[in-house]
């Protein structure tokens, strides 16, 4: 929240390609819009959006934009007025007695869309075509709980607000849990009409069960602390067990000032989750990994370049999410379903079925125990080998996050010209296993660790 003009959003973008920083996506948030009126935008300062959209994504740095589902109360407002006009009743939601029901949210006083209704849904995907047109590549769905500032006491719709809930009619306590979920349904199908051959980028604050159909999710307004950052990891370890695949914290927290360590941990973190995303309030300081002193700016670069050489592998784990359910975060009792002392273990996952990540979610540990599966497991840093099931210590400096992985397994990642390469760990010894591609920690594997008979089988 801050990357309020063209002039911010060049400074930032700049300073990550000056940093040689991989950079994907700048998310914009409410203060891109005009009097924070969703669908519009401050013209004085992002006089001409598209056209720095356009010169953004052919250096490979996408934009997304906020989406809040309240619309400002205001007649002659062309959202507004629209909304008023469509089908029979409009698109608003109403109280018991038929008034339309007015909150309060950035813009002021406004009003709701009620995406339970077919037809508010297919108005409100239409208005994508607005955002489409600045320039954006995907939406962040927010505030859609939906809130309310103050005006009934609490923070979201009286619970007597009357919605369509698909013609069968209903109150809001039948409708609050599935506002977001319809918004998103709204969105996606909105996106899938306008650019049928795009596959849509969507993540919304809130949801529901299902709402893997149209998109992901992430932490939300995450407090700035450790609690913080376990909570984090929780949070997607739980929303992937629940079938939603992609989610993510916002990396530092939302709402305070993180200490150089905290944003580097969160920051390691973050680059094995789906979205990894920095993000924060805008009263809560900056969040570019320069912002924290060299030595963050330069561990950080280290975990970011490891994210963007695992690209492939990530879209790979998004395809298996897509086709069988099974998320791109697993509780590392995933690979060992019979192993009891692995069902506590909330501090290390398994990134597919290939790598187990060992955050370090505590001040001034450089060394941390990783509760292993059973079978054979390579540092990805070292090439040193252990051996599973059980507990070993893994050094964890500053510098990276333990991330082991599984012998015999293969992944596909970038290299450094951009090219498609297969990395693999030699099988354990006696292992039936795939023959395995070459790999920098098999390389280490086979001249420290490793013993002769992995060796053999290490080429
Ligand atoms: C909410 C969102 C946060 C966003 C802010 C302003 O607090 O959760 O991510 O930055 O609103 O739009």
């Amino acid at each position: 929240w801050g990357f309020g003009s063209e002039r911010e959003v060049r400074r930032v973008v700049a300073g990550y390609r000056e940093r040689g920083l991989p950079l994907s996506v700048l998310h914009l948030d409410i203060d891109h819009y005009d009097a924070h009126r969703v669908f519009t935008v401050d013209r004085e300062r992002f006089p001409a959006l598209p056209g720095l959209a356009k010169e953004l994504r052919d250096e490979g740095v996408r934009l997304v934009s906020i989406v809040d589902p309240a619309v400002k109360a205001a007649p002659g407002d062309a959202v507004f007025d629209a909304g008023v006009a469509l089908g029979e009743r409009g698109a608003y939601v109403r109280d018991a007695r038929g008034r339309v029901v007015v909150g309060e949210v950035w813009p002021g006083a406004c009003v709701y869309p009620d995406f339970t209704d077919p037809v508010v849904r297919e108005w409100w995907g239409s208005l994508y075509e607005e955002r489409l047109a600045q320039g954006f590549s995907g939406l962040w769905h927010d505030m859609n709980e939906p809130v309310s500032f103050t005006a009934f006491g609490d923070p979201s719709l009286p619970r007597s607000a009357r919605h369509v809930l698909e013609g069968a009619g209903g109150d809001h306590r039948e409708a609050h849990n599935v506002y977001g979920l319809a918004m998103a349904r709204a969105g996606y199908e909105g996106l899938l009409r306008l650019r049928p051959a795009e596959r849509p980028f969507l993540f919304s604050r809130s949801g529901w069960a299902g709402m893997q159909r149209y998109g992901g999710t992430w932490s939300g307004d995450v407090s700035t602390g450790w609690p913080g950052l376990r909570a984090s990891l929780s949070l997607v370890l739980g929303l992937g067990l629940c079938g939603v695949p992609y989610s993510g914290p916002d990396v530092g927290g939302f709402d305070g000032f993180p200490s150089p360590e905290l944003y580097l941990r969160w920051f390691q973190l973050g680059a094995y989750l789906p979205l990894f995303r920095t993000h924060s309030a805008i009263d809560a300081g900056r969040r570019e990994p320069w912002e924290f002193g060299p030595e963050v700016l330069e561990h950080a670069r280290g975990a970011l370049v490891e994210r963007d050489r695992l690209h492939p592998y990530f879209v790979t784990l998004s395809h298996v999410a897509r086709l069988s359910g099974a998320p791109y975060v697993r509780p590392v009792w995933w690979a060992a379903p019979g192993d009891r002392a692995l069902r506590g273990c909330e501090d290390a996952f398994l990134l597919g079925d290939a790598l187990l990540v060992a955050p370090v979610m505590e001040s001034g540990a450089e060394r941390r125990v990783v509760r292993l599966p059973r079978g054979r497991w390579y540092d990805t840093a070292t090439g040193r080998a252990y051996e599973g099931p059980g507990p070993v210590v893994v050094d964890a400096p500053l510098s990276r996050i333990p991330v082991l992985a599984r012998a015999g397994a293969v992944i596909p990642v970038r290299d450094a010209d951009g090219e498609l390469e297969l990395e693999g760990g030699a099988p354990a010894p006696g292992a039936v296993g795939r023959r395995a591609a070459v790999a920098a920690w098999v390389d280490a594997a086979a001249e420290g660790e490793a013993d002769d008979e992995t060796d053999d089988k290490a080429d």
